[in-house]
């Protein structure tokens, strides 16, 4: 029989995308195990939330260490777990390139906006700023390129002209928790080929293969 695949989330604050995996996981739809829940900061929410889904879970300070023993201890972290999969779940550091290409292929990242448009911070105000009328997510690999790598999965929705930033982000946000679940399922599954820049989904995948988009008016 074939293992299962085993997960590491990486996080940095509430852990809303956590808690959307762990349903997922819990529902029996997630395609592997969150073995590892590592967070950079001792206060991040979604650290009691892995407890009390009996996860393991690690605090790997960076403001305590160099960037260089930070990497070092998150390597040593994921190695423990023996991890076939690094989700960044809303995971605020950046990575070294030497970092990111030793888990090439296998490190996907949520980002709130539909790249390549807004990498970043502050997605949401600048997408209100630029006026854009479609906005959304996008799950991708993670390459040295910060929020550039292959696309996964993106969903979408029409900005209304009530939307602040917070309704904008509340309502993305509901698009991430079902797509980075989703996303992870097709990487369990072995669904996803990278070629080149893009990424070859096989089979059907709801949610990736058929795109949330907003409906015609
Ligand atoms: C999400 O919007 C994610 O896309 C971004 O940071 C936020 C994290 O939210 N990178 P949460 O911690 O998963 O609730």
């Amino acid at each position: 029989m074939k293992a299962i695949p085993r997960i590491a989330v990486l996080i940095s604050g509430r852990g809303s995308n956590l808690g959307a995996l762990l349903a997922a996981e819990r529902a029996g739809r997630l395609g592997g195990t969150i073995a590892v829940v590592i967070s950079n900061r001792e206060d991040a929410g979604g650290l009691q939330l892995a407890r009390t889904h009996g996860v393991a879970t690690e605090v790997i300070d960076h403001q305590r260490l160099d960037r260089r023993s930070f990497e070092a201890k998150l390597d040593a972290g994921l190695d423990v777990a023996a991890c076939d999969l690094v989700v960044l779940a809303g995971f605020m550091r950046i990575l070294t390139s030497e970092f990111v290409q030793r888990y090439a292929g296998r490190m996907i990242n949520v980002h709130p906006s539909l790249l390549p448009a807004f990498g970043g911070l502050y997605t949401h105000r600048r997408a209100l700023a630029e006026g854009v009328r479609i906005h959304g997510c996008t799950v991708h690999f993670v390459t040295p390129d910060l929020d550039h790598g292959p696309i996964i999965a993106q969903g979408a929705l029409a900005v209304l002209p009530s939307d602040d930033e917070q309704s904008l982000s509340a309502r993305v946000l509901a698009i991430e928790h079902r797509l980075l679940p989703a996303a992870t399922r097709a990487f369990c599954e072995g669904r996803l080929v990278i070629a080149g820049q893009a990424v070859r989904v096989e089979g059907e995948v709801p949610g990736i293969t058929t795109p949330e988009v907003p409906a015609l008016p």
